[in-house]
Formats: C-alpha cells, sequence, structure tokens
C-alpha cells in the first residue's frame, strides 16, 4: 500500500489526486481509468530545465522522450514548459505536430525509419534527425537533394556501459539493436562515412543506455566514454561537435523500496564531467540534451479500477480481479514489473491481505500486482495502481477487443479528459463490414 507524497486522502478516506477526489472520478468518467496529475508532470519538466540552467548555464535542452505517453496535450505541455521534444515513430510526429510543436525542437529517432518517415520530419523542419543505422544516410542524402534541405544529424553510438536494468530495456552495450559501437570501431567509420555527405551536418552523438536506472555510476561512465570519443574525433578527423545527446533512462519510484537518482544531482556530476574533459582536451564545450521520458510522466499517473470477482484458492493465492488488466498495463507481462496500489475509497484502512491483483484478459500472466498488500478488498472497490503514467497508455492495445480506458488530466480540482475512451465502433472501425 504505497501512495506518492504529492497525493492527499480526504476526511471521507478517499484517494485525492490534483486535487480530484477519485472515487468521484471513478464515478463520473467510470473505470478503468488513467488520471495524470497536470502539476507533476510539470515540476518534473521544471526539475530538468532548472538544472540545466544551474548546473551548466543553461546550455542544454531537455528533450520529453514522448514514447512514454505521447498525446497531443503532452506536446503542449512541453511546448508551455520550454521542452523540445523526441520522438520516434511517424505517428509519433504527427501527434507533436498537430499539437503545433514547433518542429525545430523536436529530435526524431529510430532504427529503422522509412523513407516516408525521414521524408515526412525533413519536410516538416525537424531539429535533428538521429542517424542510427547503414543506409540510413543514403536515404537522407536523396530525400535532401529532392526537398532542396541540409539535414543536421546526430549519431548514434553504443557507449559500452551496462546500466544495470532489465535486459529488454538496457541499449548501450554492444549487443543491441541500437547504434554503433565505439569500442569495435564501427562508430568511428560510420561517422567518417558521414562526413563525406555534404548534405548532411554532423552536430553531434547521441547515446542511451537504458531505462529505469538508479545509479549514478552508469549515467557518469557514459558522459566520460562520450566526451573522451569527442577528443578522439577532434584529434584524429579533425571533428569538432557541437552537441552531445546524453538520453534518459532515470528511474522512478513505483513501489516503496524504489530509490531513483535525484536528476539534480545527475546533472551537476555530468556537468563536471564534460567540462572537466573539454578543459584537458581543448574541447568546446558542447551544448547538452537529455531525454526523459518514464521521470516526465511515470509517477504523475494512477490508474482506477473497480474490484471485480475474488477468488480466494485456499494455500495457493488470492486473485482479486479488476476491470483492466494488460491491455492498458502490459509491463508485468512484458517485464515482471513491481507496482504497488491503495483502495482509493478506503486509503486510511490497514492493509490486512497480500493478494494478486489481476486483470480481466484471457491469459493466466494477465497480472497487474502480484503480492499487494491492501485491506481487505471487495466487489466494488477503487484499486487505484500508482506510477502508470509511463509506457502504459502509450503500450496500451486492444487484447480481447477491449477498449483503451480514456485519460483525464486533473489539477487544482478540476479534470478533463485529453483522450477519449474508445468505443465499441473504434474497435472495429478498420474492419470491413
Ligand atoms: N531516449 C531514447 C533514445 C530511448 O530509447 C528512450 C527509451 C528514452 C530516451 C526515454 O527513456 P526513459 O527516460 O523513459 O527511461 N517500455 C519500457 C521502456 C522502454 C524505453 C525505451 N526507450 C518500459 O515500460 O519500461
Amino acid at each position: 500500500m504505497y501512495m506518492h507524497d504529492y497525493m492527499k486522502v480526504n476526511s471521507e478516506g478517499h484517494l485525492v489526486i490534483g486535487g480530484c477526489d477519485t472515487t468521484e472520478l471513478a464515478k463520473e468518467y467510470k473505470t478503468p481509468l488513467y488520471v495524470m496529475d497536470e502539476d507533476r508532470i510539470r515540476d518534473n519538466m521544471r526539475q530538468y530545465k532548472n538544472s540545466i540552467d544551474k548546473f551548466y548555464s543553461g546550455n542544454g535542452r531537455a528533450l520529453y522522450a514522448s514514447k512514454a505517453f505521447s498525446a497531443v496535450y503532452m506536446y503542449k505541455i512541453a511546448a508551455e514548459e520550454g521542452l523540445g521534444v523526441d520522438v520516434v515513430s511517424g505517428g509519433e510526429l504527427y501527434t507533436a505536430l498537430k499539437a503545433g510543436f514547433d518542429p525545430s525542437k523536436i529530435v526524431f529517432h529510430g532504427n529503422n525509419k522509412s523513407y516516408d518517415e525521414i521524408h515526412m520530419a525533413l519536410n516538416a523542419g525537424v531539429g535533428r534527425l538521429v542517424v542510427d543505422g547503414e543506409g540510413e544516410l543514403e536515404k537522407i542524402d536523396a530525400i535532401c537533394k529532392e526537398l532542396d534541405k541540409k539535414a543536421e544529424i546526430l549519431i548514434r553510438v553504443k557507449p559500452g556501459v551496462d546500466a544495470h536494468t532489465h535486459q529488454f530495456i538496457s541499449t548501450g552495450q554492444i549487443d543491441c539493436k541500437f547504434g554503433f559501437a565505439i569500442e569495435n570501431g564501427e562508430a568511428y567509420e560510420f561517422i567518417k562515412k558521414a562526413m563525406t555527405f555534404d548534405t548532411v551536418q554532423i552536430k553531434g552523438l547521441h547515446c542511451h543506455i537504458g531505462s529505469q536506472i538508479f545509479l549514478f555510476e552508469p549515467f557518469k561512465c557514459c558522459a566520460e566514454v562520450m566526451m573522451n570519443f569527442y577528443a578522439e574525433l577532434k584529434a584524429e578527423l579533425g571533428l569538432t561537435l557541437p552537441e552531445l545527446n546524453l538520453g534518459g533512462g532515470f528511474g522512478i519510484k513505483y513501489v516503496e523500496s524504489d530509490t531513483p537518482v535525484s536528476y539534480e544531482g545527475y546533472i551537476e556530476a555530468v556537468s563536471d564531467i564534460i567540462k572537466g574533459i573539454c578543459e584537458e582536451n581543448e574541447l568546446p564545450i558542447p551544448f547538452i540534451y537529455m531525454e526523459p521520458g518514464r521521470s516526465i510522466v511515470g509517477d504523475a499517473g494512477t490508474t482506477l479500477y473497480t474490484v471485480g470477482t475474488i477468488k480466494d484458492i485456499a494455500h495457493v493465492r488470492k486473485y482479486v480481479s479488476i476491470d483492466g488488466g494488460l491491455g492498458d498495463n502490459p509491463r508485468y507481462i512484458l517485464y515482471g514489473s513491481e507496482y504497488d496500489a491503495v483502495l482509493a475509497n478506503r486509503a486510511t484502512d490497514t492493509p490486512e491481505e497480500t493478494v494478486t491483483v489481476c486483470g480481466k484478459c484471457c491469459e493466466s500472466g494477465d497480472i497487474i500486482i502480484e503480492n499487494c498488500h491492501l485491506p481487505k478488498a471487495q466487489s466494488g472497490d477503487i484499486v487505484a495502481v500508482m506510477s502508470t503514467g509511463a509506457y502504459n497508455y502509450s503500450m496500451a492495445s486492444n487484447y480481447n477487443r477491449i477498449p483503451r480506458p480514456p485519460v483525464v488530466m486533473v489539477s487544482n480540482g478540476k479534470s478533463k479528459v485529453i483522450i477519449k475512451r474508445e468505443t465499441y465502433d473504434d474497435i472495429i472501425k478498420n474492419d470491413i463490414l
């Protein structure tokens, strides 16, 4: 039974988020329901922005990694808070452009961008393309010639740093589909090749070592490897790069025992490393990008569900079924991720039992929380699962043809729908009748 510090409980014992009684939200919008605290999102964004101002003289930009939760409203918030965004597909780019996001502050990623996606990005005037594979330079070159443009690019490299996170979400090591490895000379050769294209301008390199990282060390090590490589490129190729993208990956609190790193502390430590290596090697201090996704939206999101069937299997376990499941939160079945929850309508009741909160999909692994300590749950109770703001809606599916829940943004006691609940007609909209 963990809940975030920024949440409250009212005199009726109901969980309150953004000044809204969650039991009222459940009544008004029905469940399952994603609730996002707008002030928390903005605070998270400001922490990055303010830390870059404080420790790096403002010589950088936080990009919201919108894969964590892509929605028109999110790009509007990012724009208002002065952040750029990272997009990774034509769909995310389209959403950002629909939101009126300044294309020059968009960074476009992807290990297998299609010709059409690159065309769309260059045509829209996207700020940076992150080149991530053989063959991509040729595509960019052809499109630039057609559009009479020059592309400003970053090149994705693998720094060879072990991020100590789940293997499916760690990306900095050599055996990974993203980028070019530094350690075997692949990155060096690719950069040399990119220098021969006059339709591209190499602004810098990009790295990202993984996600949900709780340690400073891999981040510091990564900054060091990257800057030493910048020094090598200058010495060997006479190439001086004005920008460096350090990626995202900062862990958040899902359960009581999680210990996220302080973003301020990270930026301070990394700034020192970058400045030190620049001084030693007479390199200009690069403009830095950071790409936090999870740590912007993760702890701002809560999913509300209604309890239905309860099955107490003697000497085995007790299943508490809720009205959603892996369709709205696939992270347990994908990564064995841990979550915690409270009963939103009885948030002050003492936990009495350990149960498995499971979904309604036709799949035994459809679990949201294994071993969840809750008060004795009854049918009709509202379960509020913490920290579902990142990689839940964005990875949601219609498995079993279950419509995706709506997303409601709350702030100052007011709520508004930012993404509607899907209907059965939405479910069949692409079926040929
Ligand atoms: N930049 C790049 C290039 C990335 O690949 C990612 C995440 C980020 C930034 C943002 O990382 P964050 O700050 O959110 O950790 N679906 C998984 C997470 C996949 C992360 C993919 N890349 C999950 O649910 O845990």
